[in-house]
Formats: structure tokens, sequence, C-alpha cells
């Protein structure tokens, strides 16, 4: 039988991450967090003094990406998070992201989480989800990490940031961020981390069965 694959898309500190890592090994299947290769892409230009924003850079970095790139332990933070929005919004960078991302699920099957898995990455997964929340308890959750990290910011610069990284992954014309129309929408605004836990796993089981 085909292993699943489980699609969670939605915009920046939704609650993807918690909630992808803990359907992972709740079903045994591997993850894979795909803002990752964006974010490890924007480093690697950064590390040649280039620009983000250049498509011949950017791909040239996508497509020499090793996997040992995504352990960096500088993928996290304002600097990458905008080299990661500009180098996904080039289209040759994502074609270049595809198979690594295609080939990561294929056999073991995978949970992943993104902006695009289950728009454009795997359109036909097992069982897609649409993780949301309002801006400022997005916002408010990303402080509240960055602060736990001692990262000296406001909340009012951290909402600012989120704001315009989330207008330009909606915005792009390569993969933008869009809920799939068979996709289950979870809006985490007013949940904690087990309720939204919960809730995932009744409809990601309804999919795929009991595994
Ligand atoms: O999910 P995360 O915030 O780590 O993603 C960083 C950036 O990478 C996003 O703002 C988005 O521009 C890009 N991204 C993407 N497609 C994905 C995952 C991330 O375009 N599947």
């Amino acid at each position: 039988m085909m292993k699943p694959i489980i699609a969670i898309d939605g915009p920046a500190a939704a609650g993807k991450g918690t909630l992808a890592r803990r359907l992972a090994s709740t079903l045994g299947l591997p993850y894979l967090d795909t803002g990752l290769l964006y974010r490890a892409v924007g480093r690697r230009v950064l590390d040649t003094g280039g620009d983000p924003a250049d498509p011949a850079t950017a791909e040239d970095a996508a497509r020499s990406l090793r996997p040992e790139d995504l352990d960096r332990s500088d993928l996290r933070g304002p600097q990458a998070d905008a080299a990661a929005a500009s180098v996904a919004s080039i289209p040759n960078v994502r074609a270049a992201l595809l198979a690594f991302q295609r080939d990561f699920a294929a056999g073991n099957g995978a949970v992943l989480d993104g902006r695009d898995i289950g728009t454009v990455i795997f359109p036909d997964a097992s069982a897609k989800l649409f993780v949301t929340a309002s801006l400022t308890e997005r916002a408010r959750r990303r402080w509240l990490e960055l602060r736990a990290k001692d990262v000296d910011t406001d909340i009012a610069t951290v909402e600012e940031d989120m704001r315009q990284r989330d207008a330009k992954d909606a915005d792009r014309s390569a993969a933008p961020l869009r809920e799939a129309h068979d996709a289950y929408r979870l809006d985490t605004s007013e949940m904690d981390a087990e309720t939204a836990f919960q809730s995932a796993l009744v409809f990601v089981r309804s999919r795929i069965g009991g595994v």
C-alpha cells in the first residue's frame, strides 16, 4: 500500500511546524520542514555576499544545496526570514527544490510543511491541512519565541516583518501561498497546540485510515 503524504501549508508562525512534527511522530512518518530549504538557499547566497533577489545567483545556490546545509544553526532570525522569502519568489529556485521534496516522500511517505505542498508539490497528497491564525496572534507567538532566545525586539516590529513576508508569499506569481480547495482549514488563533493537534489527527485519520 502507498504510504501517506500529509501536506501542511499556511502563513508564518501559525503553528504548522509543531503540528507537523507531532503528526509525523504519531503516524511514524518522516518529517520535512520545507521552509528550511528556502532558508538554506538564502543563507548560501548571503555567504557569498550575493543578493538573494538575484535569480541567477539564487538558482546556483539552490542547485548546489546539500542536505547538511539544512543543519546550519543560522537559518532563523529576521535576516534569514527575508533572504528565504526573496529566493522563494524565484521560479527556477522553486523548480530546483521540487525534486528534493518529492524524493523525500517517495517510498516511505512523509509529513511536509510549507506554503505550496498541497497545491504544487503534492496536489494528490493523502491529506491536506491549511493551518492559519490571525496576524496579531502569529506575531505574538513569534515575539515570545524570540524573547525566549533573548533576541531584543518589539512586537510591532515582528508584526510588521511578518505582514510583509506574508504579503510577499501570497502575492508572488511562482507558487503563491494559497489554501488548496480540498484542504482542512485549522484556524489556531484561539486554540492551544494540543487542541490543534487532536483536531488535525482526527481529520488525517479520516483520510488515511487508522495507521
Ligand atoms: O516556513 P518558513 O517561515 O520557515 O519559510 C520561510 C520562507 O520560505 C517563507 O516566507 C516562504 O517565502 C518560503 N517558503 C516557500 N515555500 C515553502 C516553504 C517556505 O515559499 N514550501
